[in-house]
């Protein structure tokens, strides 16, 4: 089998090593792409094509692992581009977004959802999928690194689940930085780090390795946080608190890919003064 893969980032090339060890060949585009993806998609072994013609041309199926908000466009340019086998999405989208997704690509669409980190060692990472076609993934794979499974119910269901767990995650990092950042605005931090180490002793540090874990991809959660809110707010939930999620990571995109970001860093972007 050949996979189309769009795009070798830290979590898709993960993937395209896996299918590589699972004995399929992982094509990847190489147009538009930065340097970093470049050398990602090399070490993996997947190949390079130039154009997305090429790319579709010598595909099977295609798997869409980019960041959300791009999810619809690069679904577009592939259904645009007339290109007839699988179509996985494998991206932190709304069920609702996933739907419009699977209209735009017709029935060969597979929605899914990945949980935990790039899947480099077994047992760490899970891609959920659901909809047609998505009890034939687990083959796409084999049993190496990244476990499949299927979520019963129509496309939908996967990132159903993916935004459930986001929610909690990605969703309480926001909280305790805007927390960890009021205290510093108040001029309370030290007395509220004393609180917590009486009543919450976990939080200090939940809040430094959220600042550490968020900081750079900040600028991806934006648009996950936005699906997150659409999520509630379709079944009739408050959308607020991820709403706000997303201008805590908003106010973080400046960090995008800073290896020195820390909860100091982090802060300074929370509080920086705005003009609007
Ligand atoms: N990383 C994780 O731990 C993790 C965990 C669970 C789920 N996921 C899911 O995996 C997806 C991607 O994560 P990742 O870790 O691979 O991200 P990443 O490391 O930031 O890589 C993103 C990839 O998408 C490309 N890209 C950037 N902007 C784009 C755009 N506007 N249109 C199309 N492609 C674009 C990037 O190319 P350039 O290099 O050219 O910018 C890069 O190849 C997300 O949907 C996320 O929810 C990730």
């Amino acid at each position: 089998m050949r996979v189309a893969l769009l795009h070798p980032g830290a979590m898709g090339a993960s993937l395209g090593a896996a299918l590589v060890a699972s004995g399929q060949e992982v094509l990847w585009l190489s147009e538009g792409r930065s340097e970093s993806t470049r050398r990602r998609a090399e070490a993996a072994g997947l190949t390079a094509a130039a154009t997305l013609h090429d790319l579709l041309a010598a595909s099977d199926a295609v798997i869409s692992v980019c960041p959300p908000h791009a999810a619809m466009d690069v679904a577009t340019s592939v259904a645009g581009a007339g290109f007839r086998g699988w179509y996985l999405d494998a991206n932190a989208i709304a069920p609702a977004t996933a739907r419009t997704l699977a209209e735009v690509v017709g029935p060969t669409f597979i929605d899914g959802g990945i949980i935990g980190p790039p899947a480099h060692r077994p047992g760490t990472t899970r891609l959920y999928v659901s909809g047609d076609g998505a009890a034939d993934v687990q083959s796409w794979f084999g049993d190496g690194a990244l476990g499949v499974h299927v979520v019963p119910g129509p496309p939908g269901a996967a990132s159903a689940l993916k935004m459930c767990y986001a929610a909690y995650t990605k969703g309480t990092s926001a909280l305790l930085l805007a927390i960890r950042a009021l205290a510093e605005a108040e001029g309370i931090s030290g007395s509220l780090l004393e609180e917590w180490a009486h009543s919450q002793p976990d939080l200090t540090a939940r809040s430094e390795g959220a600042a550490r874990g968020t900081a750079g991809k900040a600028w991806r959660f934006v648009g996950e946080m936005e699906e997150i809110a659409a999520t509630f707010e379709a079944r009739g939930l408050p959308d607020g608190f991820h709403l706000a999620a997303a201008e805590i990571y908003e106010r973080m995109r400046a960090l995008k890919d800073d290896p020195a970001a820390d909860l100091p860093r982090v802060l300074s972007a929370l509080l920086e003064p705005r003009s609007e």
